[in-house]
């Protein structure tokens, strides 16, 4: 039996992932902030699949919290096969009048704990020969993102480091893949606070958050370094950008997320 630790795992796409994985057969290590869905997901899931399913309550944003699970873990005597580091918010508006402690928790929760983690877990797979790191990336990776853009460069880093660790990791038997949806159907936009306008928009072209994990773990399983799940205009959207001068890029952007500003 293999042991995965899903961070951001009570709610959309970790609670996807803890679902998927359950059906698998793998034990789970649970992390998030709010102790009753984890319990109630870990209590479900261990019932109906025979597993192991351990919760770890923890605010990944406060100071230590990566020391604080780690030593949670050993705790429980887990050893982590599969780490997939979910966790992640958004900060919809103009950069310049937003609150800058948010912004920093973005960085802290959607760079500085995937690094941390990976850096923690990764050497024990290697000596195993086995297991694997899934992050979640986004098709904001893509591209810069006006009245976005902490998000959009959070996601490109983890894009960018993701490939890396993929191709470093290649020949321990090691896996890492770089999972890029587009709108997917929890409650990400909303608690980013968009504007209810941009949130339909979203919720018109969303991906359900099963299927973003369903093709996350059939790429994981090829040994593919990056996925872009669901519609097929997420590629489209990962893919133009590629194509086309940055600036006109960035304008596209501004027009579609600062609808209403200026
Ligand atoms: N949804 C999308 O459209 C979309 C698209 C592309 C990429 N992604 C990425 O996919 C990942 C998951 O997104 P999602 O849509 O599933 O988000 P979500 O529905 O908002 O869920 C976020 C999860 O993270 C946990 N979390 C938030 N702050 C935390 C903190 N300080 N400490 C510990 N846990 C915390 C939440 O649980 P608690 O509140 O219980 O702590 C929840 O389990 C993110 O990295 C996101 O950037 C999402």
């Amino acid at each position: 039996m293999t042991t995965a630790l899903i961070t951001g795992a009570s709610a959309g796409i970790g609670a996807a992932f803890a679902q998927q994985l359950a059906a698998r057969r793998t034990d789970l290590v649970l992390v998030a902030r709010s102790q009753d869905k984890l319990e109630a997901l870990a209590s479900s899931l261990s019932h109906q699949y025979q597993i192991q399913a351990d919760i770890v309550v923890q605010d990944l944003a406060a100071a230590e919290a990566t020391e604080t699970l780690f030593q949670s873990v050993q705790q429980l005597g887990r050893s982590i096969d599969l780490l997939v580091n979910n966790v992640g918010i958004g900060d919809y508006g103009d950069f310049a009048e937003s609150d800058r402690d948010l912004q920093l928790k973005m960085v802290q929760l959607n760079i500085a704990t995937t690094v941390d983690l990976t850096h923690r877990f990764l050497p024990g797979m290697r000596q195993r020969r086995a297991g694997g790191v899934i992050n979640l990336s986004s098709v904001a990776a893509f591209q810069a993102m006006p009245y976005f853009s902490m998000y959009a460069a959070t996601k490109a880093f983890i894009l960018s480091f993701s490939e890396a660790l993929w191709a470093e990791n290649r020949s321990y038997g090691v896996h890492v893949l770089a999972v890029c949806p587009g709108p997917a159907d929890s409650k990400f936009f909303k608690k980013a606070g968009f504007p209810p306008f941009l949130v339909d928009v979203a919720a018109k072209v969303d991906t359900p958050v099963e299927t973003v994990v369903r093709d996350a773990l059939q790429a994981f399983d090829k040994r593919e370094s990056i996925v872009i799940p669901g519609s097929p205009i997420n590629p489209i959207l990962a893919t133009l950008p590629r194509l086309l001068p940055r600036e006109a890029v960035s304008s596209f952007w501004k027009l579609v997320l600062g609808h209403d500003k200026q």
